[in-house]
């Protein structure tokens, strides 16, 4: 039972597809919001795909069969991507951004800046289609975006280390509270920063003026 070789070739393809399209349409924008704005809302970009050996595993934890249907329709996050800004603000510039667009479909939002999990986790996370344009059909494929400030990312990946890698068992209480409260200073200083750049924005117009 299970996909056979050419069918999961023929999947995995199609969201390598999907990413290298995200990947062009977020380098086009970059170069051209420099040019317009003097700055690009967007410090990095990291994308991948999953590996037939996660989305397995994924399917297994929904009790899912290994099937084309499954795979492409229950699945959201094979080819995901993760947009890495300098302030809060430009997270919701490139939310608006891909909102406005036409090769874009937005499936999903959802906003744990404004509301964090319970963890402390903060991000903007967008499930959308990207329209890929193949030899003879344009396709529609999903993908799972999470946009996030560099504190937000220092902050998750540094959690998930500690939640997967040094875990034997289950954490303890008092470092899921430490934890906590290191996602609170994360966001102190996303909200700092965010003052500072307002300060010198009103600085330079003043001088202007
Ligand atoms: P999945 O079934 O795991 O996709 O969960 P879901 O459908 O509830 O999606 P959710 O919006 O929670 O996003 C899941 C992804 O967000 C994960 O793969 C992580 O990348 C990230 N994420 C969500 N919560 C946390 C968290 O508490 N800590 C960290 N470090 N990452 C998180
Ligand atoms: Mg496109």
């Amino acid at each position: 039972m299970g996909l056979d070789l050419q069918q999961w070739k023929l999947i995995m393809t199609r969201y390598q597809i999907a990413i290298e399209e995200l990947k062009s349409d977020l380098n086009i924008i970059d170069m051209d919001w420099k040019i317009r704005l003097g700055y690009s809302p967007i410090e990095h970009l990291k994308v991948r795909v999953k590996s037939i050996e996660s989305i397995q595993k994924k399917l297994q934890k929904k009790s899912l069969d290994e099937t084309v249907d499954n795979i492409t329709t229950k699945l959201h996050d094979i080819a995901g991507a993760r947009i890495v800004t300098n302030f809060e603000g430009d997270v919701y510039l490139i939310l608006q951004h891909l909102q406005h667009r036409d090769d874009y479909r937005i499936m999903k939002v959802k906003d744990y800046i404004q509301k964090p999990k319970p963890s402390g986790y903060r991000s903007v996370h967008v499930l959308a289609e990207i329209e890929v344009v193949l030899h003879e059909r344009v396709v529609w494929i999903p993908v799972e975006i999470q946009i996030r400030t560099l504190s937000m990312d220092f902050w998750a990946a540094t959690e998930h280390k500690l939640q997967y890698k040094y875990q034997n068992g289950s954490i303890p209480q008092q470092a899921i509270d430490a934890l906590k409260q290191t996602a609170l200073v994360a966001t102190q200083l996303d909200s700092e920063m965010s003052v500072i750049r307002q300060q010198i924005v009103s600085h330079e117009q003043n001088k202007e003026a």
